[in-house]
């Protein structure tokens, strides 16, 4: 069968997003701005229903919308199509490590028989295209006459899968988003607005903070640099990390002393998020 869905012509252009905005004091803390407020949504949803609902105006239309991220735009898409319908669900589950797509599991089985129908497959963002190739492809051995693809969020630059929807909310940046039904960990869906989550909230990295004392910080050409390790690094492993980065530190490498807070610590020492580490000449030049 064909995998690809053009992108027919006349059905719309995706919008770009509008100017990102302050996050509300509430979540200030996760969030680092807002992609979409609920203004903005509300009337692009409105858009998307007007052309579905041209497209679709003898109304024999069954609409299959992915659990659980769809539950805030399917909810409000579907009040703004006056036409009949039939509304089902499937789950479909990326079992995500973080935000890195793992392996896709359905979690709940169509109830509705689409067979010989015209369905409307509904997913919140469009990401690598492999959630919504298969959900498709599971839709088409289920006899459906014609499926078309309507998504909230196209994130058109990471796609693996070659694979256009027919409907875009909006082109979405390479950041992750959470809110609007969107999640990150089960977290956020229910935010009213589309936010970028902060990258310290989702990245596992470890960041500590390097400190470069006396004539160190001509040699490393900064006085500080923040480093990103594996969760669980050692001192001896960040002490490899910033030779890497800074070679002309390398020549000091046998004498140079390195204190994480105030502590002189051994190399076998794990490092804690947000720890300063100094690195000092052997001689204290002040
Ligand atoms: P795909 O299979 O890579 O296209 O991923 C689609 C699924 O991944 C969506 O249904 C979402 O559940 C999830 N996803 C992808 N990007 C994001 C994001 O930025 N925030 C939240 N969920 C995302
Ligand atoms: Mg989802």
């Amino acid at each position: 069968m064909d995998m690809v869905s053009a992108n027919e012509a006349g059905r719309g252009v995706p919008r770009a997003v509008p100017r990102l905005g302050a996050a509300p004091k509430a979540w200030a803390g996760h969030i680092e701005s807002v992609l979409l407020d609920q203004g903005q949504i509300q009337a692009r949803v409105a858009e998307l229903a007007a052309q579905i609902e041209e497209d679709y105006p003898r109304g024999d239309l069954t609409i299959v919308s992915l659990l659980n991220g769809t539950v805030m735009f399917i909810a409000d898409l579907v009040r703004h199509l006056p036409i009949p319908l039939r509304l089902d669900f499937m789950g479909v589950s990326s079992y995500r490590d973080g935000t890195d797509p793992g392996e896709l599991v359905f979690t709940r089985d169509l109830k509705l028989d689409v067979s010989g129908r015209d369905v409307l497959l509904v997913d919140d963002i469009l990401d690598t295209g492999r959630t919504l190739a298969r959900a498709r492809e599971k839709l088409v051995e289920l006899g459906a006459r014609r499926v078309r693809l309507c998504v909230f969020l196209d994130k058109k630059e990471r796609r693996a899968t070659p694979l256009e929807a027919d409907y875009v909310g909006f082109l979405a940046p390479d950041a992750f988003v959470v809110g609007y039904g969107l999640d990150y960990q089960e977290q956020y869906r229910h935010l009213p607005f589309v936010g970028i989550l902060r990258p310290s909230i989702h990245s596992s990295a470890l960041r500590v903070e390097v400190l470069f004392h006396s004539y160190f910080k001509e040699l490393a050409g900064c006085g500080r640099v923040a480093v990103d390790l594996e969760p669980g690094a050692t001192l001896a492993e960040l002490r490899a990390h910033v030779l890497g980065l800074f070679p002309k530190l390398r020549p000091m490498e046998r004498s140079f002393l390195v204190a994480v807070g105030v502590d002189y610590q051994p190399g076998e020492h794990q490092l804690q998020p947000g720890d300063e580490v100094s690195f000092f000449p052997p001689v204290q030049g002040g």
